[in-house]
Order: structure tokens, then sequence, then C-alpha cells
């Protein structure tokens, strides 16, 4: 049986990846507003892959016979400033989510938990995978610097993202 520190953090977890994910379709949809709808479709799926995330520990907690708690999900901003500036809180977002399974992995050394260890890791080297994207994403931008054909052009790129399920 799961210790309850380790649940508690692992049902702390599931409430920030469904704000993460809340937060993205939130991005998804003030980019459709801004009729950029590649940038639209990247945040969308970013918004599906957190609630993919969120269905990891959830399932992860079922199976190790721990109680899955959902609670209330904190209100997202509704209004966004650009595309620099959001991506720039994308990352600032996902160093915190960092922090976070970083914090997850000190409870489960110190519960001995060695299977939510080997669990937390593919979130781990997924959270590397992340900042990288988002760090290649804001290099790119600035290279554009607001001008309409790079932006048309990034669009596009993003556009073609598709999703694929993880859990
Ligand atoms: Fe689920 Fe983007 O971290």
């Amino acid at each position: 049986m799961i210790k309850e520190v380790v649940a508690k953090s692992i049902n702390d977890q599931i409430n920030k990846e469904y704000y993460s994910s809340y937060l993205y379709l939130s991005m998804s949809a003030y980019f459709e507003a801004e009729g950029l709808k590649g940038f639209a479709n990247w945040m969308r799926i970013q918004a599906k892959e957190e609630s993919d995330h969120a269905e990891k520990f959830f399932n992860y907690l079922n199976e190790r016979g721990g109680r899955v708690e959902l609670k209330a999900i904190e209100q997202v901003p509704t209004d966004f400033d650009g595309i620099v500036k959001v991506f720039d809180q994308v990352l600032e977002h996902e160093e915190m989510i960092t922090a976070s399974i970083n914090d997850m992995m000190d409870v489960a050394f110190e519960a001995k938990d060695h299977a939510t260890k080997s669990f937390l890791q593919w979130f781990v080297d997924e959270q590397v995978e992340e900042e990288a994207t988002v760090g290649d994403i804001i290099n790119s931008i600035k290279l554009i610097k607001g001008d309409g054909q790079g932006i048309l052009m990034m669009d596009r790129e993003l556009g073609s993202r598709v999703y694929t399920q993880s859990v």
C-alpha cells in the first residue's frame, strides 16, 4: 500500500497537471481568437498531453491502492498579451512543474518508495523535453522579431503538430 505522504503528493500533482491542461486550453482559445490557428493547434495538443499526464498519475495511484482525490481547478488566466509573453508564461509554468516533480521525487526517496521513484523518472525526462521544446519556440519567436511573414511560417509549422496519446 502506498504511503499517505506519497499519495498526497500524487493527488496534488494531478491537480497541477489538470491546471496545466486548462491553462494551455485557455491559451489555445486566445490564439484562436487572434486568428493564429497553428499556435492554437499547438496549445490544444499541449492541453491534451497535460490531461494525459494527469491520467498517468491517476492510473498509477489507483494501481498502488491509493485513493484518488480530485480537487477544484484554480481559475486560469483568460487574457494574454501577445505570442512572446504567452510562451514566456509557458516556460515559467513548466519550470514550476519541473520543480514540483523534483519535490515529488524527494518525497518518494524519503519514503523509500522505489516504485514511485521509477514511475516518476518518466516525468523527469518529459520535463527536460518540454522545457527544451518551449525554449526552441521562444528562440524562433525572438528571431522573427514580430515579422508578419515569419509569424505566418511559424503558425504553419505549429499547425502541423499531431497529438499522440501517451496513456
Ligand atoms: Fe505535465 Fe507540461 O508538464
